[in-house]
C-alpha cells in the first residue's frame, strides 16, 4: 500500500521553517534577558511542544533545568473534549524556582489554565507561559500568555510538532489542514 506523503493533505503554509526560526530566536532572546542570572525551570508541555522547546532552550543563553510533562485534552480529534489529562508530571521540585510553561497552542486555553493552577500550589518563585501560537478563538476568560510567537486564525493548524490524529507533527513549517482531511 502507498501512503500518501503529509504535504499532500496542506492547504496552505502559514508560517515557513525559516520565519518559524527567526521568531523562535527573537523570543529567546526576550526570555535570556528576562531570566538573565537566573535559573528557570523550563517545561516542556508534549508532545506537541516539543520542537518549539528544544529550539527555544537552544536559543536562551541562561542558565536552566529542562524537564518534560505530558498533558492531553484532544485524544483523537479536533475539538477539546474539555477535560484535561496529566499523563506525566514534572520529577523536579518547583518550590522557590521560575517555572516557565512553554505550549505549542492555545486553543480553548485549558490546558495552559490547568497547568497553571496545577503548579501555583507548589509555591513555584514565578509561573511564566510562553506559547508558539495564539488561537485568536474569541474563548470567554481566556488567561493571557506572556510570550507568544505568532497570532493565528481559527483554522487547523499542523506542524512543528502540531498533529492531527497524532500526524504531521514532523512538518518542519505550520500549514493549515485540508478540511477533507478532518472533516
Ligand atoms: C494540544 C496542544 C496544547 C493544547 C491546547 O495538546 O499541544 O497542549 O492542546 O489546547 P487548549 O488550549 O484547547 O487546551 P493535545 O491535547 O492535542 O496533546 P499533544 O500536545 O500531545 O498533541
Amino acid at each position: 500500500m502507498l501512503i500518501r506523503s503529509p504535504e499532500q493533505d496542506i492547504q496552505r503554509i502559514l508560517f515557513t521553517e525559516e520565519e518559524i526560526a527567526a521568531r523562535v530566536a527573537e523570543i529567546g532572546k526576550e526570555l535570556s534577558a528576562r531570566f538573565a542570572g537566573q535559573k528557570p525551570l523550563m517545561l516542556c508541555v508534549l508532545r506537541g511542544a516539543a520542537f518549539f522547546f528544544t529550539d527555544l532552550c537552544r536559543k536562551m543563553d541562561c542558565m536552566m533545568d529542562m524537564d518534560f510533562i505530558s498533558a492531553s485534552s484532544y485524544f483523537d480529534g479536533t475539538k477539546s473534549s474539555g477535560t484535561v489529562r496529566l499523563m506525566k508530571d514534572s520529577s523536579i521540585d518547583m518550590t522557590g524556582r521560575h517555572v516557565v510553561i512553554v505550549e505549542d497552542i492555545i486553543d480553548t486555553g485549558l490546558t495552559l489554565s490547568y497547568l497553571k493552577k496545577l503548579f501555583a500550589v507548589r509555591e513555584p518563585l514565578s509561573i511564566t507561559t510562553v506559547t508558539f501560537l495564539d488561537k485568536q478563538t474569541g474563548e470567554p476568560n481566556r488567561e493571557n500568555v506572556d510570550y507568544c510567537g505568532f497570532l493565528i486564525p481559527d483554522e487547523f493548524v499542523v506542524g512543528y510538532g502540531l498533529d492531527y490524529a497524532d500526524y504531521y507533527r514532523n512538518l518542519p513549517y505550520i500549514g493549515v489542514l485540508k478540511e477533507e482531511c478532518y472533516l
